[in-house]
């Protein structure tokens, strides 16, 4: 279409945002809480090129026209999918986990007469990795004591790594950080050697829960109370505004005691939210009782 940039992903600093670009920016901090500034131009570009050519596009221009109408409705997912950023890793800061089952769970046990299934949520939870660590972290944890199991929901915006979460196949490079010891009891390897992926095993699968959730959308769909949310290396895209909304939120759905993690590099620092730290990147509601 003329009078439209067209797709090019090369730019200098100083050059101005190509039409559409702004707002498309505006739209994904409206939806998803994102921010994006405008040195997200090239990343943007390369991210929506495929589906641009998908589509039969020439501009982040026309793409945006697309996206907002209502023909562009089935168009949000996939570009969901394209503008977040879904790195994440088994055993990734190791240390929570650690915490989860040495400090944090102990700290809410009911007593070994009454049985407990310890509720967790990973909140931006990816492709799975984080859910399942925890859930081989449970899994180790619970069969050290009786009456204990344990469900973890695990949500997302971007429908492409839910699937690949409920699938639970993962290639050999992803498994490296698993102990030998748990890739041992909770991995099963492909039939075919020359394949090399490994899947989580039917017990760990049953107790994690893939579920779509924005969270900036209007509600939570969320009835249950955790023990802990593992909410890491997800607000570090959003503003302080919308990080200390997001918190509050989430610890809405935490017991009385229960504890907030989140990334090594982020913070709650000038946050209002009713949590306070008790090591680094945890923190903790107040007990019922507690000031
Ligand atoms: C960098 S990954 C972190 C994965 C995992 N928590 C970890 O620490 O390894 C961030 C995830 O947050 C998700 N995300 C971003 N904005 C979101 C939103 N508004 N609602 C739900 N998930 C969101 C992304 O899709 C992405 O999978």
């Amino acid at each position: 279409m003329t009078g439209e940039a067209p797709l090019n992903t090369r730019r200098s600093s100083n050059e101005a945002a190509p039409p559409g670009f702004r707002a498309l920016a505006e739209y994904i901090t409206r939806e998803l809480g994102i921010k994006m500034s405008d040195a997200k131009v090239p990343m943007l570009q390369s991210r929506l090129a495929r589906r641009l050519r998908a589509l039969g596009l020439d501009s982040l221009e026309q793409y945006h026209r697309y996206l907002v109408s209502s023909e562009g409705a089935a168009e949000r997912p996939p570009f969901f999918d394209a503008v977040t950023t879904n790195k994440t890793d088994f055993f990734r800061e190791p240390q929570h986990f650690r915490y989860l089952v040495e400090s944090a769970l102990p700290s809410l046990d009911p007593g070994s007469d009454r049985f407990w299934n310890a509720q967790v949520w990973s909140a931006g939870c990816s492709s799975g990795e984080e859910a399942y660590t925890i859930a081989m972290t449970l899994g180790d944890f619970g069969a050290a004591r009786q009456r204990f199991d344990f469900s973890i929901l695990a949500t997302d915006i971007s429908q492409r790594v839910l699937q690949a979460g409920m699938d639970a196949i993962y290639e050999k490079p992803l498994i490296a950080p698993i102990p030998e010891e748990l890739r041992k009891r909770y991995l099963l390897r492909s039939r075919d050697p020359a394949d090399e992926l490994y899947r989580i095993v039917p017990a760990l699968r049953s107790r994690v829960r893939f579920s779509t959730l924005n969270l900036v959308g209007p509600e939570y769909r969320v009835s249950q109370s955790f023990e802990a949310i593992f909410f890491r290396n997800v607000m570090i895209y959003f503003d302080k505004p919308t990080q200390e909304r997001v918190v509050c939120r989430l610890c809405r759905h935490l017991r009385p005691g229960g504890y907030l993690f989140i990334g090594h590099s982020e913070s709650l620092a000038g946050l209002d939210v009713p949590v306070r730290m008790v090591a680094p990147a945890v923190y903790r509601q107040a007990l019922t009782g507690e000031p």
